[in-house]
């Protein structure tokens, strides 16, 4: 019987020796006595690209991944030839690629391996396609760990994991299915606690195999394409994100409103439904921000239409809802239905927009308007003109944000559930079939509606979210991780997914919470609140065929607790506006899973429920039924519970109580956390004072917030509020240095500064070097201090 190793080894091809390099500036390449060509280009001194051709020459260099604005440069670079190999060595790394078979191998600059190639690159010709199957696998150590690939909904640490990279629609997934809706072909490897990362810019459809086939080898292949792969040395699992980040591009400030709470349904319809959704959270007092309009609002499915007996004025309706807060989003999915009395799918036709089969007919396929026509988003020409269509939606009707669905690209009732592989792509001028342009389409179709949303939102912000994504989407769109499936164990699965998706530089993300498809009981669904609100993108969808997912869907308790937690995000949106910022400015991932806070502590590397929202705040949902607490791991440090503000030390697993309307939570001890008050939407509320909780430590601690206009784009002009406290805790004693930043003046004047944890009873207090007469029974009995937002150091002293 023939093994699949061997299988995978039939009919490889090898390269053979190097004789020559050239070394340019950023880039050396190795030349071999046959045809292949190995260039390795130095982005910084931890970032290095390797590329490969078979075929004695490279391809124009094109990617929809890289951000064109990701800055180069590094500190030092030796090139160095000995017997056996050469040698390009940074400030960082040392790369040994060998003379006999140009297997390369990775070092730090103490020599310890990073990474270390098995076979290498090597490869199958395609006859049927021409190109090569590329392939390349390295050697594994005993104890690496994986992690990234974004949306794939099994363990985080990917050890012993085969998984694929294909866009698909993959309604009612399970734990374990593959392939999902986005490709990010990037992955963290954590070996003797050193991290590295592997971004393999591919489109095709690629595979990555973590010591699965093979215990000690990892490997990833793609079916057509360049073996075109970045090296991201660490050795903290945030540099390599970041860099990852700051390469495949990070995306703007989204509007406020956006991180507030969104409801959604398939389908509210007609207005009176949607306008009564509305009223009921007003009555509630449940906070929300935005509405959606899922595909029945539009006329038989066409996009960009309305259907006026559901919705006979939106500009109106939009309006309305507008003066009450709510934001509206509408879906738009890329089928045009085959119409020819609907101007969009004439003008397209007439333009010739649509993807084309490889003979020459329109590429033809069965989505919601039934027979579609897709238009080719890879051109940018289509591009231009989808985004032109969203004036009268956006200007004129008032919608705020734009829901791509179904771009993977959806096709109903064929086996593959897609294109056909032969259906042709303009590519931005690098013409191509759907076997490469397959992974990006949706990618380009949230581009496009980007900057048309962008251009007629404009001077606000604008909001897009997308179910298909491929590395690099996260510059335009938010996402969410699609059809999923009111079950505990999607529960389980929404938690990774979003972990996952954050690590791997997509952080706008969130799941649909109770489940889109079937029903959730109303204790999953208030678990899932519980959850869903600590995700940068919080909504509620379901597929509306089997009843009511509205909190009110669910009794007393479970409204309260869905208020009670709609409320703390909505005092945390300073917190999470912070985190926004972090990762728009430095790439930092909003969601830290617990190996990427502490990965020295090789008690995280398999741990998959408990993340940190942000910097200082520890979460750990609540997965089962029936459950009165569960056990946990608390990473390193001094931690506070957040609901009874007792002090716990990390470093080891606790049992925890809950009750059912709490989960675990828990503030690093230092840590400054930014409140507002409860708002029933955003800027609802003008207030007096921004809510500071100090959580003592005997220690020091950093804690940031940042603030602006909420929207517009004043803030990249300098108006903007960044402020930076610096807590320090002695015996006795405790610091507090604000540094600010900006030109943005917030509407508060004074900060409430609860004390939490203080060891000591106050007897004074300095504000600025000044001691100040503070009134006693205050402080003693509420622990607050109320002070004018001008300070710079704030110093109590007790006994
Ligand atoms: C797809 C989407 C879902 C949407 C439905 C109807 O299944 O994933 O969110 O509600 O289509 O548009």
């Amino acid at each position: 019987m023939i093994t699949n190793t061997e299988l995978e080894y039939k009919g490889d091809l090898y390269p053979s020796k190097i004789v020559s390099f050239e070394h340019d500036s950023d880039s050396i390449s190795f030349y071999t006595n046959k045809s292949v060509i190995l260039k390795v280009t130095v982005l910084r001194d931890s970032l290095i690209r390797f590329r490969f051709t078979t075929k004695g020459y490279f391809s124009k260099d094109f990617s929809y991944a890289i951000d064109k604005g990701h800055s180069h440069g590094y500190n030092f670079l030796e090139v160095t030839e000995e017997d056996d190999y050469y040698q390009i060595q940074t400030s960082k790394v040392k790369c040994k690629i060998q003379k006999a078979d140009m297997r390369l191998c990775i070092y730090d600059l103490e020599e310890n391996i990073i990474l270390e190639d098995e076979l290498g690159f090597h490869w199958e010709e395609s006859y049927e396609y021409g190109g090569n199957i590329v392939k390349m696998s390295k050697a594994s150590k005993e104890g690496e760990c994986f992690y990234g690939l974004g949306d794939k909904a099994t363990q985080l640490n990917l050890k012993g994991k085969r998984l694929e990279n294909f866009a698909t629609d993959q309604y009612a997934y399970q734990k374990d299915q593959e392939p999902l809706y986005k490709v990010v072909p990037f992955y963290i490897g954590l070996r003797n606690k050193k991290s590295y990362g592997i971004f393999f810019d591919n489109t095709f459809r690629t595979y990555f195999d973590f010591c699965h086939e093979r215990r000690n080898v990892t490997s990833f292949w793609a079916e057509g394409g360049e073996m075109n792969y970045y090296f991201i040395y660490g050795p903290q699992m945030e540099d390599v994100v970041t860099t990852y980040t700051h390469l495949t591009g990070k995306p703007e400030l989204p509007p406020l409103w956006a991180l507030g709470y969104h409801q959604c349904k398939w389908s509210y319809y007609p207005e009176s439904n949607l306008k009564e959704v509305a009223a009921k959270f007003r009555e509630l007092k449940i906070p929300c921000d935005a509405l959606y309009l899922d595909i029945d609002y539009m006329e038989g499915f066409r996009c960009f239409t309305w259907n006026k007996e559901y919705f006979p004025d939106p500009k109106r309706m939009v309006t309305e809802l507008a003066e009450d807060g709510f934001k509206t989003v509408v879906i738009i999915d890329p089928g045009i239905k085959i119409d020819k009395g609907y101007s969009i799918y004439k003008e397209a036709l007439e333009k010739d927009y649509f993807c084309k089969r490889a003979d020459g007919p329109y590429m033809k396929g069965k989505v919601w308007p039934g027979e579609c026509n897709f238009p080719d988003y890879t051109n940018p020409e289509v591009r231009e003109w989808w985004a032109g269509l969203f004036k009268e939606l956006i200007s004129d009707i008032g919608v705020k944000g734009v829901w791509n669905d179904m771009n993977e690209p959806a096709v109903m009732e064929v086996p593959n559930k897609t294109f056909p592989m032969d259906v042709r792509h303009d590519y931005d001028g690098n013409p191509c079939s759907h076997r490469k342009a397959h992974n990006i389409y949706g990618t380009q179709m949230a581009r496009a509606t980007y900057h048309g949303v962008k251009r007629f939102a404009y001077p606000k912000r604008p909001f897009v979210i997308t179910r298909s994504a491929y590395a690099g989407a996260q510059r335009y769109t938010s996402s969410w991780t699609g059809d999923n499936v009111a079950t505990w164990e999607h529960l389980w699965i929404a938690n990774i997914q979003v972990q996952r998706l954050s690590i791997s530089g997509m952080g706008f993300t969130g799941s649909d919470i109770g489940g889109f498809a079937e029903q959730p009981s109303g204790e999953l669904y208030a678990r899932w609140i519980q959850l869903g609100v600590f995700h940068p993108f919080c909504r509620t969808h379901s597929s509306g065929d089997h009843g009511d997912q509205e909190p009110w869907a669910f009794d007393e308790e479970v409204i309260d607790i869905t208020r009670k937690f709609v409320n703390l995000r909505y005092q945390l949106l300073p917190y999470l506006y912070t985190m926004f910022w972090q990762y728009i400015e430095k790439g930092i991932p909003m969601l830290k899973p617990l190996v990427y806070f502490d990965q020295d502590d090789i008690q995280t590397h398999y741990r998959n429920d408990e993340f940190i929202f942000g910097n200082q705040i520890l979460v750990c949902p609540i997965l089962e039924p029936n459950s009165l607490g569960r056990r946990m791991y608390i990473p390193r440090g001094e931690w506070y519970n957040y609901w009874t503000n007792e002090a716990v030390k990390g470093g080891k697993e606790i049992w925890v109580d809950t009750k059912f309307d709490e989960i675990p939570i828990f503030i690093k001890a230092g840590a400054i956390i930014p409140k507002y008050p409860v708002q029933q939407y955003v800027g609802e509320l003008e207030f007096e004072e921004l809510t500071l909780d100090l959580y003592y430590k005997h220690g020091q601690e950093k804690s940031e917030v940042y603030e602006d206009a909420q929207d517009g784009y004043d803030y990249k002009k300098g108006r903007y509020s960044f402020l930076s406290f610096k807590t320090t805790g002695k015996e006795n004693e405790l610091f507090i240095q604000l540094h600010k930043d900006g030109k943005f003046d917030t509407n508060y004047s004074k900060y409430k500064i609860n004390l939490i944890g203080l060891p000591f009873k106050i007897q004074t207090i300095e504000i600025d070097n000044v001691e100040v007469a503070f009134d006693k029974n205050t402080l003693e009995n509420e622990n607050y201090l109320l002070v004018n937002k001008d300070f710079n150091a704030l110093h109590f002293m007790g006994e």
